[in-house]
């Protein structure tokens, strides 16, 4: 038996040790919004977050994730709670067919949360491994740089705020 953390609950499986996590996440647990591409470590769709950070997941045994936390696509956010990023998804309309977008929204997830502010190469690079057969990058590109440029004027306003506050106290 297995046991690790799926989108802040614990579970526990008994697929065999090598089984991919991507196939533990869709045929066991049902969570079927991370996909299978290449099941090389090769395209991306399968990218899922393990401790935050994004991970290839169909060449990845579930026994090296006991005792982890796994984030899928599911776990970020839902139609009518959408994350930052997915809504600058929805906003800059990226998808075409649909399939490689989980993926790269995860991937997208983990580089701004390693680095709010990155540059149009630290996004080619954290982007690098996920492929996209419809070639939507321009507009990849287009969002990730909006949530950026969004939370770097939440934070600015939240230090105002904080420093106004100051003033009063
Ligand atoms: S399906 Fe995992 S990287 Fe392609
Ligand atoms: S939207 Fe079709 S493969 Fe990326």
């Amino acid at each position: 038996m297995i046991e690790f953390t799926l989108n802040g609950q614990v579970v526990q499986t008994d697929d065999t040790p090598d089984t991919p996590l991507l196939w533990v996440v869709r045929d066991t647990f049902k969570l079927k919004g991370s996909k299978f591409g290449c099941g090389a470590a090769l395209c991306g769709a399968c990218t899922m977050h393990i401790e935050g950070a994004a991970v290839k997941t169909c060449v990845l045994p579930v026994s090296a994730v006991a005792g982890k936390s796994i984030t899928t696509i599911e776990g970020i956010g839902t139609p009518d709670t959408m994350s930052a990023m997915q809504a600058a998804w929805a906003e800059q309309g990226v998808p075409q067919c649909g399939y490689c977008q989980s993926g790269q929204i995860m991937a997208a997830t983990a580089l701004l949360s390693n680095n709010p502010n990155p540059s149009d190469g630290d996004i080619e690079q954290a982007m690098s491994g996920n492929i996209c057969r419809c070639g939507c990058y321009p507009r990849i590109m287009q969002a990730i740089k909006s949530v950026a440029v969004q939370s770097q004027k939440d934070a600015a306003e939240v230090a105002s705020i904080s420093k106004a506050t100051e003033v009063f106290l």
